[in-house]
């Protein structure tokens, strides 16, 4: 079959910030975006609403002929990954993957904290979903997490608030609480695609010499890594480097917001997806 490019999902645009350190470790592939800007945020939604959402997205991918599919969304990650992998994938007759960002960030922290204690800050539905704690206790037992659900932060950074007096509230509030439960956090996790945004913010109202985990190039480097080690799906993904965008809502909107995410300017069409 022909090689087709890489999708990328995210509920909306906090994948660009992914998919724009893809562009930069990889650029040599064809990249296809998909935003589900007309349901974002993700974050607050159900376990069955979130895997209704992720699988119908990434049945549309695999429609457009994509055999290698990034949820560059940790609330997708985290609560839809799993089931996509064990009951989904294996009913599909071709050769395909589903990956998520969860275990890429995982995998680093070994050699970033110091005191093994680690923050971490995401969207309700990942701190929820236990998904996380899940993966640091399969790789590093003696690491403590504390977590911190945020639910604020994405809607100020999808209404152009982030760098506002409003984020800054926000943002101290809910770091003010992790680092109150647990004082020897030395990393903090952003485990939320849209939080690079907030950077500024969340640099204010941290300790000094925190580590901060910011995903996008962990995620590149995994994907590169993976590529490496698995040649029979590098070889079903086509290397023009090129990268389409989709979302589910107006593509006026998309295109506007789109530059906070992204250094590139975006021209973007919209589809619509199958219920499932
Ligand atoms: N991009 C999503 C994530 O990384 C957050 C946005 C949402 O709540 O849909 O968790």
């Amino acid at each position: 079959m022909n090689a087709k490019p890489i999708g990328v999902f995210d509920s909306g645009y906090g994948g660009l910030t992914i998919l724009e350190e893809f562009r930069r470790k990889l650029p040599q592939y064809d990249y296809l975006y998909l935003g589900d800007n007309a349901r974002t945020p993700y974050g607050s939604r159900s376990f069955e609403l979130v895997n209704q959402f992720t699988l119908e997205a990434v049945r549309y991918l695999f429609g457009q002929g994509c055999r290698l599919i990034i949820l560059a969304c940790n609330t997708a990650s985290a609560k839809a990954l799993r089931n996509i992998q064990q009951q989904y994938l294996p009913s599909l007759e071709y050769n395909c993957r589903v990956l998520g960002v969860l275990r890429p960030t995982v995998e680093a922290l070994g050699s970033l904290t110091k005191s093994g204690h680690v923050g971490l800050v995401g969207t309700q539905g990942t701190i929820q979903s236990g998904s996380y704690p899940i993966e640091i206790q399969k790789l590093f037992p003696d690491i403590h997490l504390e977590s911190e659900a945020c639910p604020m932060w994405v809607p100020l950074v999808e209404n152009g608030e982030h760098e506002s007096p409003g984020a800054s509230y926000f943002v101290k509030q809910h770091l003010d609480r992790l680092f109150q439960r647990d004082p020897l956090i030395d990393t903090l996790i952003l485990g939320c695609t849209h939080y690079p945004l907030l950077i500024n913010q969340i640099r204010k109202h941290s300790p000094p010499g925190l580590q901060i985990v910011v995903q996008g190039k962990l995620v590149a480097e995994s994907l590169s890594d993976y590529l490496q080690r698995h040649p029979e799906i590098e070889e079903l993904c086509s290397k023009g480097r090129s990268c389409r965008y989709l979302t589910t809502e107006a593509e006026e909107k998309f295109e506007e917001m789109a530059s906070i995410f992204s250094h590139t300017s975006i021209r973007v069409e919209q589809v619509h997806l199958n219920p499932l």
